[in-house]
This record gives structure tokens, C-alpha cells and sequence, in this order.
């Protein structure tokens, strides 16, 4: 079954979309083939995605795709990663300035091989001027690393006198994030029945409304996104106020 895309409320997109992109390891296992073959399998997944949300009309889109936990993997699987996402970068650069896509970064990237940084920045410069969806790749990326380097950032800005402790607000801290240019994520999906955070947007998922679906992520299609789009704009989004506030700002 397919769900048209016009099935949509267009006034109600989730601005940013933000997937925890898990189950390529279970899906492999499932057919019998190695955890690498899952991975694979989910940069397909990935294309499908960033195709979708471009023609959805979505403005950000940030997967997880390597955590900072993710480099204790066996060392076979983090450098057949750490491969594919070059190569992919590579490839996937015509479907990118096809769906108008610019590519950006978040996470620890001195950490990923000098191929990989190489690729990135290129695929970065050359979609630079793209008007269409944001797609952000957390690499190398946790939540709480990001907050110490906020904090270590924004410490030594006051200890050399550039900033005083009562001026730092929650607008000085999203400025020092990895993601300062992106707004809050409005829709969180985890894909493969886990119902965790994993360290992933710690502060930016404050109010996001979080879906968990059982599909593994190289089975997740544009249908499981529409379907997960379409549970986002049944729910009321309050943000601490309470139903009647809401429906009186909609009038
Ligand atoms: C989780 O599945 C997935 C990852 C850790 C990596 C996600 C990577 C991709 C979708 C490929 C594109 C990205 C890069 C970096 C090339 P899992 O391995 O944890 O699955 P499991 O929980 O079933 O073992």
C-alpha cells in the first residue's frame, strides 16, 4: 500500500525531521548475510529518504548515522563504515543536486579518516548554494560531547572577558552547538522497535514529538515516512501550555 503524498496537511510539516537510523546489523541477520550487507542496504534507504523528504517539502533532515559509541564496533564493521560513506558521499553527489539537497555536518569529524573528511567537505562546498532540503549527517556524533564542548566554548569566552555569566541564555547555547543553524527538531523517528535517545540531539529534542517504529531501518520507504509524517500532525504539540491556549492560536 502506497500513501500519496498528498494525504498531507502542507500547513503542518514537521520543519525538521531528525532518524535514528537503527536495525541494519537484525537485517542482515535476517537473510542469512554479514552486518555489513545491512549497511548497505541502508545507504538505499537513506537516498529513498532524502528523495522523499525533498519532494515532501521538508526543510531538515538529520540522520545519525555514526555515533561517538559507534567506534567501539569490531574494526572491520567501523572501517567498512567509514568506506561506504566515502563512496556514497561520492555517489549519491548527482542525487543531491538533483533534489536541490545541501549537505552538512555535525559531530567530531577530525575523528573520521581523511578520505571521509575529504569527501565531506567536498560534497559540502559543492552543495553549498542548494535551496532545497538541509540534510545533516551526525558523524561521530553523542549529545553529551556536544554539551562539554558548549560548555568548555562558552567557559573560556568568559574567562577572557568576551561574555559575562548572567548573559548566557538558551540562545548562547544553541549558538555553540554543532547544529546553531538548524532549527529544534520537531519529529524524532528511531526505526527497528528501540525506544532510546542513544545520546542523539540531546538538548534539540526537547520538545519533539518521538515515533518508534518496528521496521528495520533498510526496510524503511517513503511510505513508512508518510505514515510516521501523518501520526506527527494528528498529535497537539503544547510546549508546557495547555488545549485551549493551542486552539486559540490556530483560530
Ligand atoms: C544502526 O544499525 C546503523 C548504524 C550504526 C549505521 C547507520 C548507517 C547507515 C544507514 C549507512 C549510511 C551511513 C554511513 C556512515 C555509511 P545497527 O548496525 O546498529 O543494527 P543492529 O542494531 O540491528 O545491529
Amino acid at each position: 500500500m502506497t500513501i500519496p503524498t498528498d494525504t498531507l496537511q502542507k500547513n503542518r510539516l514537521p520543519q525538521h525531521i531528525a532518524i535514528i537510523m537503527d536495525g541494519n546489523g537484525r537485517w542482515a541477520k535476517s537473510k542469512g548475510k554479514p552486518r555489513v550487507f545491512g549497511h548497505k542496504k541502508g545507504v538505499s534507504a537513506v537516498r529513498e529518504i532524502v528523495e522523499a523528504c525533498s519532494e515532501i517539502g521538508i526543510s531538515y533532515l538529520t540522520l545519525y548515522a555514526f555515533s561517538t559509541e559507534n567506534w567501539n564496533r569490531p574494526q572491520f564493521e567501523v572501517n567498512t563504515l567509514m568506506t561506504l560513506l566515502s563512496t556514497s558521499l561520492r555517489k549519491e553527489l548527482k542525487t543531491f543536486q538533483e533534489n536541490h539537497v545541501r549537505l552538512n555536518t555535525i559531530g567530531r569529524l577530525e575523528s573520521l579518516p581523511e578520505k571521509a573528511q575529504k569527501e565531506l567537505r567536498e560534497v559540502t562546498q559543492k552543495t553549498k548554494n542548494n535551496t532545497g532540503l538541509t540534510l545533516t549527517l551526525a558523524l561521530s556524533y553523542g549529545g553529551r560531547e556536544e554539551i562539554v564542548k558548549v560548555i568548555q566554548n562558552i567557559s573560556e569566552k568568559v574567562v577572557n572577558n568576551h561574555l559575562r555569566t548572567e548573559e548566557i541564555d538558551e540562545k548562547i547555547i544553541n549558538n555553540h552547538l554543532y547544529t546553531f543553524s538548524l532549527p529544534d527538531v520537531d519529529l524524532m523517528i528511531r526505526t527497528s522497535g528501540e525506544k532510546r535517545i542513544s545520546n542523539f540531539l540531546l538538548w534539540q529534542l526537547a520538545y519533539a514529538e518521538l515515533y518508534f517504529t518496528d521496521t528495520l531501518w533498510p526496510d524503511f520507504g517513503k511510505t513508512d515516512l508518510l505514515g510516521a509524517i501523518i501520526n506527527y500532525q494528528q498529535r497537539e504539540r503544547r510546549f508546557g501550555k495547555i488545549s485551549e491556549q493551542i486552539e486559540e492560536n490556530n483560530d
